[in-house]
């Protein structure tokens, strides 16, 4: 039996064990995978004892990503330019980590518009918190030449910017509806328009029919904003499938096959998500 968990604090809303469940049962494995609440402050103490307590490996969610960072032996680069992990696993003792999120958000977007690397010069990224700093570096790498970052907090999109001199540009909230125009491509990273949250109250009429807008929020499905962008006729890519796809790195490492993330897969969580 081959166990795997999420650790988080708190940890019981944590939908990747529908995820890991359904990918287990479609491909017959005998294992498991769990939630684990681990307070703030053990999260190095309960990475070096997954061995002893029966995991192969876990994820790492929020407020753990960049202690889990810390702790590790070893790091993918994709994880050090972020420096956050949401992806562990043993290789002979040694803690190794990556980070799959900024790979679940590529892929999703490959998956709604095939080839949009061909059409994104310039995006503008809403929110500089974990999440946009990994997306920032995603965009980045597969080309696009401008991102601007706009936070309500400006000192936090400008911290993200030191690390990108020639390519980012930051703004601040303010002046967002103008910032807008020229973007290919909007994603949203701020907890804005989640349920229980307020909506990003962001006017759409400035933005180019070609526009792609897009959010990492899935709860709910589609989000205010990419209702309102929906309506316009812009393409949009909705938050649940970048969940599903950063799912599937771990899957691989510690059950050892490599699972597909399916209309099926979508249904199964949506349907959890919309309770
Ligand atoms: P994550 O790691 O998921 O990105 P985070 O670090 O808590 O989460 O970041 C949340 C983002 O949502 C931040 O950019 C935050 O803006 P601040 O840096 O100014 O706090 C943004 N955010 C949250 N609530 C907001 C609100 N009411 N208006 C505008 N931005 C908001």
């Amino acid at each position: 039996m081959i166990r795997a968990c999420c650790i988080g604090w708190p940890v019981t809303h944590v939908r990747s064990p529908l995820i890991h469940g359904f990918w287990l049962k479609e491909h017959a494995i005998r294992g498991d995978y769990g939630r684990e609440a681990v307070e703030p402050g053990q999260v190095e103490a309960f990475l070096r004892s997954l061995n002893d307590r029966g995991y192969a490996g876990c994820n790492v969610t929020i407020p753990h990503k960049e202690a889990a960072f810390a702790a590790m032996d070893e790091v993918e680069p994709g994880a050090v330019a972020v420096g956050a992990v949401n992806t562990v696993w043993l290789d002979r003792g040694r803690l190794v980590g990556m980070n799959s999120d900024v790979i679940g958000f590529l892929k999703n977007l490959d998956d709604h518009v095939p080839n949009w690397e061909r059409e994104v010069r310039h995006a503008v990224v809403l929110g500089a918190g974990g999440a946009a700093r990994g997306i920032v570096h995603g965009l980045l790498s597969r080309g696009v030449e401008t991102v601007t970052v706009a936070n309500r907090s400006l000192s936090k999109a400008e911290a993200i910017a030191v690390a990108h001199p020639t390519s980012l540009r930051v703004a601040d909230w303010a002046s967002l509806p103008d910032r807008v125009a020229d973007a290919d491509l909007l994603v949203n990273t701020t907890s804005l328009g989640m349920k229980g949250q307020p909506a990003l109250d962001l006017p759409l009429d400035t933005l180019k029919p070609t526009a792609i807008v897009s959010d990492i929020v899935y709860v709910p499905l589609a989000t205010d904003l990419l209702t309102r962008a929906e309506a316009r006729g812009h393409r949009t890519v909705e938050g649940l499938g970048m969940l599903l796809h950063q799912a599937v790195p771990g899957f691989e490492k510690w059950f050892g096959i490599s699972p597909k993330v399916t209309r099926g897969l979508w249904e199964h969580v949506a349907a959890d998500v919309r309770g």
